[in-house]
């Protein structure tokens, strides 16, 4: 493992399962840690295995970022590595039952939570020359997911920011990347768990992922997505280029610069 010794990193989601694994690789890599969770007794639990600095907080809430940027700063001296990751599931295929309540919990932890956390850390970032960010989308946020549709459109919205953001953000030295697991064995599946091991579906385990997160926060790769399933290497999604206009020499052309300013009139 590369050392990432004088780093500083915010995990969010880190009380539990795939953030609590990216956590305590971090601290062992020699990154200093701020656990960021909803539940703080999950965060200050954490935290305390690894010396590192316990958040109470929700992501999905604009106001709460200033202080978890300001927090981390101040304990830290400022912010190298984020791992945007909370996240939860509806539980409901059905989308006539997806209440208003369902709809903003899961949009709110997963989209927000990542929009909000990507634009408070990077002039964090940029303010140190750099850094590295991935945000947790998932293997739903590559297909279609019959199963929970809304969980499906919120890790979509992950893969497309992320791509968004990668040309981007290199130009102040930051990278962006996503992690699209298949399924994990961590407490968000455990009343599926049973179902999911009698039919003989193979688990990811959580250090598989951590591991991936911890080499891309290290790394130099920027916009991708990376596919991990359980028992091979996990590797960057190639998305299918969409046909282009039916007019010669336009097959794959971006609109120009100015069409960014379009609707800001
Ligand atoms: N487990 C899987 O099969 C799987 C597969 C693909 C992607 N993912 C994604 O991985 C990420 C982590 O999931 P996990 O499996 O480790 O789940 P988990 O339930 O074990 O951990 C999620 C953590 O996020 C915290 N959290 C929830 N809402 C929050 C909020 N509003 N603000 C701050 N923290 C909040 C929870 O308290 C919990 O500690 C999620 O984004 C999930 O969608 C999970």
């Amino acid at each position: 493992m590369a050392s990432l010794a004088g780093k500083v990193a915010v995990v969010t989601g880190g009380g539990s399962g795939i953030g609590l694994a990216t956590a305590t690789r971090l601290a062992a890599a020699g990154a200093s840690v701020a656990v960021v969770d909803l539940d703080g007794a999950s965060a200050e639990r954490v935290a305390g295995e690894l010396d590192g600095l316990a958040l109470q907080a929700d992501v999905g809430r604009s106001d709460e970022w200033p202080s978890i940027v300001e927090a981390v700063t101040r304990r830290f001296g400022g912010i190298d590595l984020a791992h945007l990751n909370a996240g939860v599931t509806t539980g409901e295929s059905d989308i006539t039952k997806v209440t208003d309540e369902i709809y903003a919990r899961a949009t709110g932890v997963n989209v927000d939570g990542v929009f909000f956390g990507v634009r408070a850390v990077v002039p964090a970032m940029a303010a140190r020359g750099g850094g590295s960010i991935v945000a947790t989308a998932s293997l739903a946020g590559l297909i279609g997911f019959s199963p929970d549709p809304v969980y499906c459109l919120t890790k979509h919205a992950v893969v497309g920011l992320v791509r968004s953001l990668g040309p981007q953000l290199g130009e102040q030295g930051i990278v962006i990347n996503a992690v699209c697991p298949s399924i994990v064995d961590t407490p968000l599946i455990a009343d599926m768990r049973e179902v999911l091991e009698s039919s003989g579906f193979p688990l990811i385990d959580v250090e598989a992922v951590s591991t991936v997160v911890v080499e891309l926060l290290g790394g130099d790769a920027s916009g991708e997505a990376m596919v991990i399933q359980a028992g091979r290497e996990a590797l960057p999604f190639r998305f299918a280029r969409p046909p282009g206009p039916r007019a010669g020499g336009t097959v794959g052309q971006m609109p120009p610069k100015e069409f960014a300013a379009h609707d800001q009139a």
